[in-house]
């Protein structure tokens, strides 16, 4: 029997044009295999007068979205302009309230605003689809969702963000300094004007949340977490990471242990014979450890309005099969449980430390005083000239806890022989 479904699309930009374009390209595809007539009854963004390109004189333009949304006929409203206030936030707001299912890709708002939207739409009686908003087009939200319904899980590890994936790709392949690679980011489309939130972990840490509130079933607050991006890293940190055998990626990490969480968000060194250290330029790429920590990892396009538009499409279809009760994380928001959330990681783990030093007689033995102080041994130190005055001293650690090694770079870097913050990163140990 066939199906009928009313959408309106708020957000025109890169996912929602293309979208539309998917909806119209595959029109054949849903008929034959599901059944299903998709009918774009509203459309909506900023400017009417833009150039789009789809032919968006096929469907009615709304110049108020409530109007729009508030139409008897409209099954589920797709919400694809983001942020975390503003129009985007009334509308999905609105939409629930006026009991339509929704659709978004705006992790921001999710990350902010998820628990609040699951709670309404509990009370409201529909659901909401959120694929789009981790990892672009790689079905993550449904695999841990359904997949990993009935099986526990301990950690999630993600390359999350395209823009500083291809950045520190970019930066390796080509050794170009930070700001060279990033404008070639933005030459190709891979970074936006304003990258800010993309490049100091923000993105990375909205979206490590929306997965870790899934997997751990736990409501986890974003004020509590400390993140960092790659905005700092030179050059140099690439090379020296290269030499020892590692590649740097930015990294989100959530895991539970003895119902502590931990989140992380931050660059870390990866054994050049581990995936991820092969995940490149705009891939992104999610490893779920779950049951006696087997391992599944996915791989795909985590940006841009191809991709992203197949898991919109692919949350559109799925709640219009749905007559089951989809809870928004998998779980009902009654059972979210508040918890606390630690920065620090399970273990030890091995470090690598950067510091430009002034060239005077002292210097290295000053920095080995301070981890020799904490009990941090040294697997391996090598120093380079960087000009005359100054040189860059390289230090591995052998294991230590984070903790203590957080101390210890506060102390380094009141070194009087150090000239700027020390770079510090962790080793991954996966
Ligand atoms: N781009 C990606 O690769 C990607 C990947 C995953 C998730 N997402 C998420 O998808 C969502 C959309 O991203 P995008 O890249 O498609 O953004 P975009 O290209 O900047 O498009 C944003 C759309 O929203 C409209 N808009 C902006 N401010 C508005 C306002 N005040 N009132 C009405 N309409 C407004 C714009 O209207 P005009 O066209 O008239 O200017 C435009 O159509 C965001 O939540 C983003 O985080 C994007």
């Amino acid at each position: 029997m066939l199906q009928n479904i009313n959408i309106v699309i708020a957000g025109l930009g890169t996912v929602g044009s293309s979208t539309i374009k998917l909806i119209e390209t595959n029109k054949k595809i849903f008929l034959s295999k599901l059944g299903l007539k998709i009918n774009i009854v509203g459309i909506f963004a900023k400017n009417k007068s833009k150039k789009r390109n789809f032919n968006k004189n096929k469907y009615a333009w709304f110049d108020n979205p409530l109007k729009m949304i508030k139409q008897n006929n409209v099954d589920t409203v797709v919400e694809l302009i983001g942020g975390e206030k503003g129009i985007a936030k009334d509308i999905c707001f609105q939409a629930i309230k006026n009991k339509k299912n929704l659709v978004t890709a705006n992790k921001a708002l999710i990350a902010h605003q998820g628990y609040n939207l699951a709670r309404l739409a509990e009370e409201n009686g529909v659901s909401i689809g959120f694929e789009a908003s981790v990892a672009g087009g790689i079905p993550i939200i449904s695999t841990l969702k359904k997949s990993f319904k009935g099986i526990k899980i301990n950690k999630i590890t993600g390359i999350l963000n395209g823009t500083s994936n291809f950045i520190l790709t970019n930066m390796y392949e080509k050794k170009n300094e930070f700001s060279k690679s990033l404008d070639e980011a933005k030459r190709l489309g891979y970074a936006e004007q304003n990258s800010n939130d993309d490049l100091n972990g923000l993105d990375t840490l909205h979206k490590i949340l929306i997965l870790s509130t899934i997997a751990f079933n736990k409501k986890i607050n974003l004020k509590d977490i400390n993140y960092s991006g790659i905005n700092y890293l030179t050059k140099a940190d690439i090379f020296f990471a290269d030499k020892l055998g590692f590649r740097i990626k930015l990294l989100g990490i959530g895991s539970i242990d003895k119902k502590k969480i931990r989140i992380n968000v931050a660059p870390y060194l990866i054994s050049k014979k581990k995936e991820l250290s092969n995940v490149n330029h705009n891939l992104n790429s999610v490893i779920i450890e779950a049951n006696k920590n087997n391992k599944t990892i996915l791989i795909g396009e985590g940006a841009g309005g191809d991709p992203t538009s197949m898991s919109v499409l692919a949350d559109i279809t799925n709640l219009s099969f749905e007559n089951y009760k989809n809870f928004m994380y998998g779980v009902s928001c009654k059972d979210l449980k508040k918890t606390n959330i630690s920065n620090d990681s399970l273990g030890e783990s091995l470090f690598f430390l950067r510091a430009k030093v002034y060239d005077k007689p002292g210097a290295i033995a000053a920095i080995t005083t301070i981890l020799k102080n904490f009990k941090i041994s040294i697997k391996s130190l090598f120093q380079e000239q960087s000009n005359k005055k100054l040189f860059n001293v390289v230090i591995l650690t052998h294991k230590c806890k984070k903790k203590i090694m957080d101390t210890a770079t506060v102390k380094l870097n009141n070194c009087s022989y150090i000239k700027e913050k020390a770079i510090i990163m962790q080793v991954l140990h996966v």
